[in-house]
């Protein structure tokens, strides 16, 4: 039966011009029919180097809306249109307005997962993979940091000469990991590393061995020489570590690292999407226009 959509979806991509992105949150047999599988960073880059007509983005809403402000002349279908990132609403562009009134010298930093009615009135967007680089060549010294909190935080105590105002935001799946599983996780595996993303929050990440983005947990646990890890992320991920290391271990702090917008995307969807050229991501040309500017700002400065 899988055999048989994945024909089907390899016969539609060349009928359709279409690449599918895929981020490593969305299931295995997603990632596995996927021209490209990355984080939120490599997949916003290769969006704009893809040649195809359509993109087909298999990931939330956010990462459809980017590739979409990022390449306004293609079609960006999505899966299903209702999956979303609950964290890429959670600041208004009223408080930004009211953050530059109260301060000068602000450079407002938008992490790329926000909505583009949000990245609009940002100066840069940045992901959990380029965030240090970009945030510490910036020249202003108070850098508003939105919507997540924890990432905001993770920065602060990296660029002790710049002042974070942070907002409230936050992954509801990544601070579902309290640090009572990670202490419980590490007393089940004692000595073995802790592998965190930046959405975790401090009580969690201060037990973390490395954090970074899911590329750069991929890239950590391949580089190693150890054979088990403790993985403080979205399970999605288990899937490239397990193929690029066959033989490793990895262990879930717990059993509730499910990102349920990334998992509503499924081979069905898109075979749907696909033949229907539907659900499109729309954004006005206005949203585009004032987007577009912090996420290029992004890619030069990432560099
Ligand atoms: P990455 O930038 O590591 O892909 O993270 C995206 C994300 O949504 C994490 O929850
Ligand atoms: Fe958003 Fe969290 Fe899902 Fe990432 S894991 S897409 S931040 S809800």
């Amino acid at each position: 039966m899988e055999n048989r959509i994945t024909e089907k979806i390899a016969r539609l991509k060349t009928e359709k011009d279409a690449v599918i992105l895929a981020h490593y949150y969305v299931p295995a047999e997603v990632q596995d029919i996927a021209d490209y599988v990355g984080d939120s960073y490599a997949l916003a880059k290769i969006a704009t180097a893809a040649p195809q007509k359509v993109i087909c983005f298999a990931g939330v809403s956010f990462m459809g809306e980017s590739a979409k402000v990022l390449n306004p002349d293609k079609t960006v279908l999505m899966p299903d249109i209702t999956a979303d990132c609950p964290m890429a609403h959670m600041v208004t562009p009223q408080e930004i307005l009211d953050m530059r009134t109260k301060y000068d010298d602000l450079a407002v930093v938008c992490y790329i997962n926000s909505m583009a009615e949000i990245k609009q009135y940002a100066d840069v967007c940045v992901t959990s993979s380029n965030a240090v680089k970009i945030v510490s060549a910036l020249p202003q010294k108070n850098i508003f940091f939105i919507p997540d909190r924890n990432l905001g935080q993770f920065l602060a105590a990296k660029m002790p000469e710049k002042n974070f105002i942070l907002n409230q935001g936050h992954c509801p799946i990544h601070v579902r990991i309290k640090e009572e599983h990670i202490l419980k996780a590490k007393a089940d595996h004692p000595g073995i590393k802790v592998l965190a993303h930046p959405e975790c929050t401090p009580e969690v990440l201060q037990h973390a061995d490395y954090i970074g983005s899911t590329a750069g947990i991929i890239d950590f646990a391949t580089a190693s020489a150890d054979t088990e890890f403790i993985i403080a992320t979205e399970t999605g991920v288990f899937y490239e570590l397990e193929k690029r290391n066959p033989g490793t271990k990895f262990y879930p702090v717990m059993d509730q690292q499910l990102c349920e917008g990334m998992k509503k995307v499924t081979l069905e969807k898109i075979v749907a999407a696909l033949e229907n050229m539907e659900p499109v991501m729309e954004l006005s040309a206005d949203e585009i226009q004032k987007s577009k500017a912090p996420l290029q700002k992004m890619l030069e400065l990432a560099k």
